[in-house]
């Protein structure tokens, strides 16, 4: 290797260039950032109960006032301007269009991301909108929430009402963010909205996301008018196994955290080992006749949000099991049927999520995808880590000094660089997040902002990785760090 720059074992790569029309942006989720949760008509989410519900969230944070980006949306879209970005990745409050999840439009909700669409593209960006980014209308939860059939089609309803208001200037459609979470976490270990308990809900869950989606890009196409792509973003794991159980431990893994839904969406059929494994919580009646023929559309992109890997193997049934798979401590499994298997503490460093940090796990995942589905383009929607940051005022103006998150998006882009180089057909890279908000169950605690937020005043203030960011995103060239 003539130039030390490039092929480093530690993936602190610079001077690498990526190809033109490589889509650089950014990513948020509307209860992460938007608060108003009251305001012009918005209906409850099963986020606002949870949050509200005492012990749920870490110190009680809510959304209701989060990055406060419904009143600051111009503001935003200039600083997302001034970075450069080519796309932002939002997601849309379905309970904002459709309070109580069903029924007619909420007007205003409604020209809200008529102006969020519209101040993007005057400003050259592209809109990637994610239909549901987890947090369903409280009054379908009201009725069982994912684990009822009718909840799907509540959604392909939303999603025909979308497509027909913005169809004419969404970029990307995205029908759902990491069902994964929204199943497991959701209806398994309760560490997420709506907060169940129960293994066979969560699974309950999953195939009626997947059926969600299918019918909601059935719907979108019928009425969206300016050929945008479809797609849909999965967190799928990179699972590694240890000792003589490891492949085993793998493979159950692999079956509920990634085959359970790339089986269906991308093949048309759920994996008969995932269905045997799971065969003492459910009997799966709820897959109909024809229903993973109408979870297989065509997507023109694969959306992956990627942040660390998994180390798995079979528990001895002795020791202490131990459960570090990246996720808050709940009342519940996240991992139906999987008891036998135990997530090992891996190695640092780590994220202040006490996430691992490994980009090579990233090129491992596109590499991966891209053998098994080879016409199947993929977009980084997610990427990027939380740590500790701090203000500080400069002669010249307030500053972040974030040099670890800097060398987070260094070492990841330059995964997403060599999978491309090895053949991936990988179309853009959506870092997380646009913007410090509120983070699910950890509430304010952990900042993922490229762009940080003081939540007494609201004042934004761009951290080094955003300035950083947005010399790649003008040249096209990793900077060094
Ligand atoms: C993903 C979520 C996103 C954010 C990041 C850190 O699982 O999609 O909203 O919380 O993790």
């Amino acid at each position: 290797m003539t130039d030390s720059r490039q092929g480093n074992p530690d993936y602190r790569d610079s001077g690498l260039q990526f190809p033109d029309g490589f889509i650089f942006g950014s990513a948020t989720a509307a209860y992460q950032i938007e608060g108003a949760a009251d305001e012009d008509g918005r209906g409850p989410s099963i986020w606002d109960t949870f949050s509200h519900t005492p012990g749920a969230v870490l110190d009680g944070d809510t959304g209701d006032k989060a990055s406060d980006h419904y009143h600051h949306l111009e503001e935003d879209l200039d600083l997302m301007q001034r970075l450069g970005l080519h796309a932002y990745r939002f997601s849309i409050s379905w309970s904002r269009i459709q309070p109580t999840g069903r029924g007619p439009v909420n007007e205003k909700g409604l020209a809200f991301y008529e102006r969020l669409v519209d101040g993007l593209l005057e400003r050259g960006i592209r809109p990637i909108a994610t239909l549901y980014h987890w947090d369903l209308p409280q009054a379908l939860e009201d009725e069982g929430g994912w684990t009822n059939r009718e909840t799907a089609y509540a959604f392909a309803e939303y999603a025909r009402i979308m497509g027909a208001a913005l169809g004419d200037r969404i970029d990307t459609w995205t029908t759902l963010n990491e069902p994964w979470c929204s199943a497991y976490l959701g209806y398994g270990s309760g560490a997420h909205a709506p907060g169940r308990t129960d293994g066979a809900e969560a699974l309950t869950a999953v195939h009626h996301l997947n059926l969600a989606h299918g019918l909601a890009i059935t719907e979108l196409r019928k009425v969206v008018t300016n050929d945008p792509d479809f797609s849909i973003t999965l967190n799928l794991h990179v699972v590694r196994g240890e000792g003589a159980g490891g492949p085993e431990a793998v493979r159950q893994i692999d079956g509920l955290g990634n085959r359970v839904f790339l089986g269906p969406l991308l093949k048309g059929e759920y994996p008969a080992d995932v269905l045997a494994d799971t065969a003492a919580i459910t009997d799966w009646s709820f897959v109909r006749p024809g229903d993973t023929e109408i979870i297989h559309q065509p997507i023109d992109v694969l959306g992956v949000n990627y942040y660390s890997t998994n180390l798995v193997r079979l528990w001895d049934g002795e020791t202490p099991r131990q459960n570090a798979d990246g996720h808050k401590d709940a009342a519940g499994s996240p991992w139906p049927g999987a008891d036998r298997v135990e997530f090992v503490q891996q190695a640092g460093p780590y994220t202040d999520m006490g996430w691992n940090i490994e980009p090579a796990g990233l090129e491992e995942l596109l590499v991966s995808l891209s053998e098994e589905f080879p016409d199947q383009p993929l977009m980084i929607t997610e990427n990027g880590a939380a740590f500790p940051d701090t203000l500080v005022q400069e002669a010249d103006g307030p500053a972040v000094h974030d040099p670890l998150r800097t060398d987070y998006l260094q070492r990841h882009f330059t995964a997403a660089h060599r999978a491309l180089a090895r053949g991936v057909d990988l179309r853009g890279y959506q870092v997380w997040s646009f913007m410090d908000n509120f983070e699910w169950a950890y509430g304010y605690s952990k900042r993922f902002g490229i762009v940080y937020v003081d939540y007494d005043t609201e004042v934004r203030t761009p951290k080094d990785s955003a300035l950083w960011y947005a010399k790649l995103v003008a040249t096209g060239i990793i900077p060094a760090a």
